[in-house]
């Protein structure tokens, strides 16, 4: 998502100055192009040089530095960023931005820029308590501003508390999402479920699937970064899901079909990333199951087919986890469940499938179209469903005719 873009880091003097190389690098590994601008208080703490090697480009310490490429215009950086983070902001850049003070490069930037962007402070506790920097942070908000962080944690006066820079990861998913606000995906609403339900025997036990949540959370994630919104109906998964998507937990597979059911009417797509259970205990006991001296025997009903039964004009995608007769399989489900897309994948591979960070998938359309994917990344996997999503939404009428 960030391939071609223009990222302008700006980093002021806070401890956690260092944090924001861990950022600059993982931007240019994203495909950024990073500009570094560093208040003259951040260089005490972490050298230009740093972000020169990292970036690859060249950083700006001074305002008007008459060797730097971006000395003849002193706004230029400014209008060529599709993003200027300020990371970490101290309490002095916010108030500075809050008043729209404008004398050194980071204040003219922020104050020049059509851009999007965010703040990430960090600060002593006290300091960021204060009256004067929670107003100025409230006034930043107001114009637009996205704050992120500061969260609680161990400070350079040595005391745990609240003020520490948020998480890089969450910075960078924040930076993801903002650049993607015009994506392909802009304006639509996509429904994502991920998951394995659970169907409860008695009050401590269920039947569960191996289902680890993450090609789900990748879609999710994924649309959110193409400027999607996204609602997120999860049952249990092994990992945290993406921020900036509405999340909604279910346990059981009723309880996802009523979720799907009050979101799926008003959106564009959804996309059943979940292994919902095809059985559930008939009559699960109020009782903790004692054991007994002879063998038990669950009554199982069916569960109801959320894929086959939601109701709407949305673009449907299933997923269908095979063992065997991939294709063929798929196939038949895509067909009785009306399907626009299905992703087929053989569970039985050990890189593929369940619980694991890659997928190899074959992805079948309802007018026979098949694509076989390599093996891929989950995330990888899921811009390619989502390439397909974002095709089938802007060609309507081809969908409706092949609908007849
Ligand atoms: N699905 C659903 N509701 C169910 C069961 C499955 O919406 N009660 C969805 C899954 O999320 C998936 C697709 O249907 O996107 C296919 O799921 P799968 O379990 O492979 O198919 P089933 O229809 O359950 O068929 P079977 O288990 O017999 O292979």
């Amino acid at each position: 998502m960030l391939n071609n873009k223009t990222v302008v880091l700006g980093v002021t003097g806070s401890i956690a100055a260092y944090k924001a190389a861990e950022i600059a690098s993982q931007l240019t590994q994203a495909g950024a192009k990073v500009n570094v601008i560093m208040t003259k208080e951040a260089v005490q703490f972490v050298s230009a040089i740093t972000f020169r090697a990292l970036t690859g480009r060249p950083v700006v310490t001074e305002m008007f530095d008459l060797a730097s490429e971006f000395s003849i215009e002193h706004v230029s950086l400014a209008k060529s960023a599709d993003i200027v983070v300020i990371a970490p902001a101290t309490a002095n850049i916010i108030a500075r931005l809050a008043a729209g003070i404008s004398d050194d490069m980071v204040c003219c930037t922020v104050l020049a820029t059509k851009a999007p962007v965010i703040i990430a402070p960090a600060m002593e506790t006290n300091m960021y308590d204060s009256p004067i920097t929670q107003d100025n942070l409230c006034e930043l908000k107001a114009r637009g501003f996205v704050i992120i962080g500061p969260s609680v944690g161990w400070l350079a006066s040595g005391k745990e508390g609240l003020g520490r820079l948020a998480d890089i990861d969450e910075i960078l998913e924040s930076i993801r999402q903002i650049s993607g606000r015009d994506g392909d995906l802009a304006g639509k609403h996509i429904v994502v479920t991920a998951g394995g339900t659970q169907e409860p025997i008695d009050p401590v036990r269920c039947i569960v699937n191996r289902s680890s949540g993450k090609m789900g959370y990748a879609l999710a994630e994924a649309a959110r970064d193409r400027g999607a919104e996204v609602s997120l109906v999860t049952a249990p998964a092994s990992s945290a899901p993406a921020t900036g998507v509405d999340i909604i937990r279910v346990g059981t597979a009723e309880e996802m079909c009523h979720a799907v059911e009050s979101v799926a009417p008003k959106a564009d797509a959804l996309i059943m990333a979940a292994a919902v259970a095809d059985y559930r205990p008939k009559s699960p006991s109020r009782e903790k199951i004692k054991r007994g001296g002879s063998g038990l025997t669950l009554e199982l009903e069916c569960t109801r087919d959320i894929l086959g039964t939601v109701k709407g004009n949305l673009i449907k995608v299933g997923f269908a986890a095979e063992t065997s007769n991939l294709v063929g399989n798929a196939r038949e489900k895509l067909k009785q469940k009306g399907l626009d897309l299905i992703v087929a994948n053989d569970i039985t591979a050990s890189d593929s499938g369940f619980g694991t960070d890659t997928n190899r998938v074959t992805v079948i359309d309802k007018k026979g179209g098949l694509d076989s994917l390599p093996l891929l990344t989950k995330r990888e996997v899921a811009e390619r469903i989502l390439d397909r999503v974002a095709q089938l939404l802007v060609e309507p009428e081809s969908r409706l005719q092949s609908k007849h």
